[in-house]
């Protein structure tokens, strides 16, 4: 999708962090932005900046969890602009580091769905039928992680929730290719970011009485659970321009990180292995 000026950019999760960087990324390449958080005031902040710099933008208080919050979010997005070209599922939590997963509370495993995996759902649901019904070009980012792409004892649930959205990722853009739609799909995989995500998430857990903060899973060192994608870390502002290069050159995988081959190398290479000789 290279003709950017003037498109309507849905993001969630737009109130800090790659959700901002994104909605500031796509501001600069003349788009008009529509910003969804669950934090209201906060998403209205940064809307008030990005108008302040000549971008039409609106903001929309919004629990991606929330299936008829995300389907009033599009309503307001159709009223407002009358088209949608691109959609950013970014909006995400954590979950809780370290917890065998066999111990971890249901109700967090279920929060963490909800959000990472839900929210994308329910964005697909609510938008694709417009944007493919209005027939022009679109793209649809949905943020992953590497731990969508690796599998390690330190977030389960996270790691999980991230798998399964590489896999709607694929499905989506195979189902849209079986219909040759002019609808883009990219998923954005980036190693360790520099937001609020993992501080949030220990804020989170302290509030709730006294537990075991930030366990260590056994065979990971203390310093990798406080950076549990490991290896560098880029600004949230470096993988939103990976993402919007993205979206101007039609890329299905994003990967943001040096080292990310390895990693994904490491995945592969076991399971390459076990079909030796078949
Ligand atoms: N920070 C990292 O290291 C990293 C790495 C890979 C992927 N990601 C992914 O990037 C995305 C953005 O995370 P971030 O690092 O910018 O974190 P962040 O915590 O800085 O921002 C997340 C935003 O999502 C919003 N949000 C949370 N729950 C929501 C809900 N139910 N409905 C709507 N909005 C909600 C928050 O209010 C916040 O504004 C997430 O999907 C995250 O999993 C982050």
């Amino acid at each position: 999708m290279r003709d950017l000026p003037g498109k309507v950019v849905v993001v969630t999760g737009a109130a800090q962090g790659i959700g901002r960087a994104l909605a500031e990324a796509f501001a600069d390449a003349g788009c008009r932005l529509v910003l969804a958080d669950i934090d209201g005031p906060k998403a209205e902040a940064v809307a008030r900046e990005l108008a302040q710099g000549g971008t039409e933008t609106v903001s929309v208080r919004t629990d991606v969890s929330r299936r008829d919050q995300v389907l009033d979010l599009r309503d307001t997005v159709l009223a407002r602009f009358g088209a949608v070209h691109v959609l950013c599922n970014n909006a995400g939590v954590m979950g809780p580091a370290g917890d065998p997963l066999w111990e971890l509370p249901v109700g967090e495993w279920q929060r963490v769905m909800a959000v990472n995996l839900w929210g994308q759902l329910h964005g697909i649901q609510a938008f694709l039928p417009a944007m493919l019904a209005a027939g022009h070009e679109g793209h649809v980012v949905n943020t992953a992680s590497m731990q969508g792409v690796t599998s390690g004892p330190l977030i389960p649930e996270y790691a999980a929730s991230k798998h399964a959205v590489v896999s709607l990722s694929e499905s989506l853009r195979a189902q849209l290719d079986a219909r040759s739609a002019r609808i883009g799909v990219s998923v954005l995989c980036p190693g360790a970011v520099r937001t609020d995500l993992a501080p949030r998430e220990r804020r989170r857990l302290a509030e709730d009485g006294p537990r075991e903060p930030w366990a260590v899973a056994p065979g990971t060192s203390g310093s990798a659970s406080r950076s549990p994608a490991g290896g560098v870390t880029l600004t949230a502002s470096q993988v939103a321009a990976a993402a919007v290069a993205a979206v101007r050159e039609n890329r299905f995988y994003v990967f943001t990180h040096p080292g990310s081959g390895a990693r994904v190398r490491a995945r592969i290479t076991p399971l390459l292995a076990a079909l030796d000789g078949l």
